[in-house]
């Protein structure tokens, strides 16, 4: 939010610290005194993403204390000047020599239908011009966004090992560059990286400070005076991973204020000043000095406001100015989630949690490093081990499932600290009592014995000073479907007591004659409310809970392993994770927790056909399926009471230049009596061949259905 306080021929100084001189140092305002600013872009940034106020480690998603200063600066104490730093998201109010221009705050796409409101003069823009000017907004926020992820490749190598120079950021804050000059080659690839994605979180904060998206207001509507449009849902056409023309997403009546200059901005648009070089004529247009809510006091650490205005007239009325707030740091959040599943899509799971890691965390070439993973398979296989790895690397994953070591020892990376394998080592695992398991082997037929997760768990609980348990997890593959399972629902919750996130891997119970032999009342299947109760044990520890389709389902799962996030250091839960095909997954809706979003690609070659389907009895719901970069809804349903559905997901025209499209899946619950909010559901994705889908099809006509309506909003935190 622009400050308009102090006249300057060249603009007013806008923002918590100035470039008082490039060439020697940053300087501070925060002067609610006199000037009437309180850093507000600042106190969002931070309400947004800080940590909890007790907690210094990020949960994957928040901030940690010096990178969020990069993002949001560090304002000085009240009324000094010349202390703290600029943020990324104040830079585009930055002299660097002139700041952004309206592309970087959405002013300008004013707009206001006189004839529906019966006032006489015509309004001197149309609605086209004035969404031409929105989406002029919502392209520049989409490009800096995209510099942003751009520069983050820098942060890591190709095989995801943080570089550390590129992330260190103790020894002297970010300084962020001209706008035009923004090739990022001599900055640290973090500050480029949150420079670009600050500069766009700021035009998106900017939007519901400067447009009447979230306010109130009454009849009878005049310049002064143009209609609130009072929603409390993020605008779809604000999507900034997407690409598309937004015309058919902006709502008729939304407006933001022609922002004539600092001289002519006011309750009534007038011409432009001949000494303010750039100044626009907003003669007859609704200005900014109309419709802003630049100024109040916002608490950063709950974001609640207080003492609105003065001089923003549209925060005269009750709870506008809180509104635009709450709307801008929802967000905030929502294209930080946005960022991360770019991050994620452009360099791969692997890379981007890395990456995500590095910039969210102060000290990354440590936090980010070193996992332990006990990998478990039905204990016979012999193949039941703990490996050490300095980042979880999916094809290392899978030689330890087929039992292979990994004994590297130090020395294989560049240097100890950012090498992804000084620490690796894997060994079996020891079992602790293991005349009593020979025992066991004698007594019980081999296949039911089954995975020993409680042994697996000890042995990583028992180790806690050198990777803490957040930094574990249990991978356990296993054919057994019998009574034995169920034993190890309560110590999978033990280890989600403990932080160690659980996958499980249901493989296909074997057929051979020589297992079906086994068949007797031991191989009764698991009841429905113990497979429910496991289910919902691994889900709680943040891990996944799938079903192979066959064999050669592993790297699948490991695939949708280290999307989902291998250990708590790894991927926070609200992006979309990878649904890879040849496994069924589960998960669960609960109204704190949903929508729960799953991304997958159809491609030239292959058509993605996902099925959905609720576990739990009574649930319904709501599921919607997403083209990304076109923005817009290819299916949308509800379903349950056990129904299932199944989506077709294929290659768009619009799609060609990059031989694949981006969907996303999102699942939430229905309301409704007899319906319960919470509960278990299935997703798996099949890819089917496109050359013989349209042999086999009748007609030529395309069957995807595109509209325009919005997936439900749901919370965003
Ligand atoms: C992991 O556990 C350690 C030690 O208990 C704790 O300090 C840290 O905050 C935890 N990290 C996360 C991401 O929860
Ligand atoms: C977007 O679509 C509208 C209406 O179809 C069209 O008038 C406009 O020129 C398009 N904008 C761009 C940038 O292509
Ligand atoms: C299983 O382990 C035993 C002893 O640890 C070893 O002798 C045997 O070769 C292993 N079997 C397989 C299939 O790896
Ligand atoms: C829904 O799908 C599940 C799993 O694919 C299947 O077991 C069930 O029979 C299906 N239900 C209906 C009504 O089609």
């Amino acid at each position: 939010m622009k400050r308009r306080g102090i006249s300057s021929l060249v603009h007013s100084l806008w923002i918590c610290a100035i470039w008082i001189d490039p060439a020697i140092s940053f300087g501070t305002i925060n002067e609610p005194e006199v000037v009437g600013q309180h850093c507000e872009h600042e106190r969002i940034t931070r309400a947004a993403f800080a940590c909890q106020p007790d907690v210094t480690i990020s949960d994957g998603r928040c901030f940690e204390e010096l990178s969020l200063h990069q993002l949001a600066g560090r304002s000085g104490p009240d009324g000094h000047v010349g202390w703290g730093t600029n943020g990324a998201v104040g830079a585009p109010d930055l002299l660097d020599p002139v700041p952004e221009g309206p592309e970087a705050h959405c002013d300008n796409a004013d707009f206001l239908d006189t004839e529906a409101h019966g006032i006489e003069a015509a309004y001197p823009r149309t609605r086209q011009e004035a969404t031409a000017q929105l989406q002029v907004c919502t392209n520049h926020l989409r490009l800096r966004f995209l510099e942003g992820v751009d520069a983050a490749d820098k942060l890591v190598d190709q095989h995801a090992r943080i570089i550390a120079p590129e992330v260190d950021i103790s020894g002297s804050d970010c300084r962020f560059s001209f706008p035009d000059l923004q090739m990022h080659w001599f900055s640290r690839g973090k500050c480029s990286a949150i420079e670009g994605f600050g500069r766009a979180l700021h035009g998106i904060q900017d939007f519901y400070a400067h447009s009447n998206w979230a306010d109130d207001a009454q009849p009878p509507y005049s310049l002064s005076n143009p209609p609130g449009l009072k929603l409390d849902k993020s605008p779809l056409f604000l999507d900034l991973r997407a690409e598309n023309n937004i015309t058919d997403q902006v709502p008729h009546d939304l407006s933001t204020g022609c922002f004539g200059g600092i001289m002519t901005d006011g309750p009534e648009g007038k011409a432009g000043h001949p000494l303010e070089p750039g100044s626009l004529d907003c003669t007859g247009r609704v200005t900014h000095h109309t419709l802003n809510k630049d100024n109040g006091v916002i608490d950063y650490i709950t974001g609640e406001t207080s003492e609105a205005g003065p001089n923003t007239p549209r925060s005269d009325i009750p709870g506008n100015f809180e509104r635009a707030v709450s709307a801008a740091i929802r967000d905030s959040r929502r294209q930080w989630r946005y960022f991360r599943e770019q991050i994620r899509r452009t360099y791969g799971k692997e890379r981007g949690n890395i990456i995500i890691c590095a910039l969210i965390r102060d000290n990354p070439t440590q936090d980010c490093y070193g996992r332990r993973i006990a990998i478990l398979r039905d204990v016979l296989k012999n193949t039941s081990r703990i490996a050490e790895m300095q980042i979880p690397v999916q094809s290392w994953l899978l030689q330890e499932i087929d039992g292979v070591a990994h004994d590297e020892g130090p020395g294989e990376g560049l240097t100890e600290q950012n090498s992804t394998k000084s620490r690796g080592s894997s060994g079996e695992l020891e079992k602790e009592d293991d005349d009593h398991r020979s025992d066991l082997v004698k007594k019980l037929q081999p296949l039911h014995i089954g995975l020993d997760v409680g042994t697996a768990f000890k042995a990583l609980r028992d180790n806690p000073t050198v990777f803490p348990t957040n930094k574990t997890a249990i991978i356990a593959l296993t054919r057994t479907r019998n009574l034995h399972l169920d034993e190890q629902i309560a110590h999978v919750w033990h280890a989600g007591d403990e932080g160690i996130r659980v996958h499980l891997g249901l493989l296909p119970p074997p057929h051979s004659p020589s297992d079906t032999i086994d068949s007797d009342d031991e191989e009764v299947a698991m009841s429905k409310a113990k497979e429910e109760d496991l289910i919902t044990g691994v889900l709680r520890t943040g891990g996944t809970y799938s079903i192979l389709h066959n064999e050669d389902a592993v790297p699948s799962f490991l695939d949708h392993v280290v999307s989902r996030g291998l250990t708590q250091y790894d991927n926070a839960r609200d992006t979309a994770t990878l649904l890879p095909p040849g496994i069924s997954i589960s998960d669960y809706v609960t109204p704190e927790s949903e929508p729960r979003r799953f991304s997958f690609d159809a491609s030239e070659l292959n058509n993605a056909i996902i099925a959905v389907s609720p576990i739990t009895p009574k649930l319904s719901l709501h599921v919607c399926v997403r083209h990304v970069r076109r923005n817009a809804v290819v299916k949308e349903l509800d379903i349950g009471l056990d129904g299932n559905a199944t989506f077709r997901a294929e290659l768009g025209i619009g799609d060609v230049p990059r031989t694949d499209a981006w969907f996303e899946l999102e699942v939430a619950h229905v309301e409704g009596s007899g319906l319960v909010g919470s509960g278990l559901f299935e997703v798996s994705i099949e890819t089917e061949n496109v050359e013989s889908y349209h042999s086999s099809k009748s007609s030529k006509q395309e069957a995807e259905t595109v509209s325009d309506e919005d997936c439900p909003m749901h919370n965003e935190l």
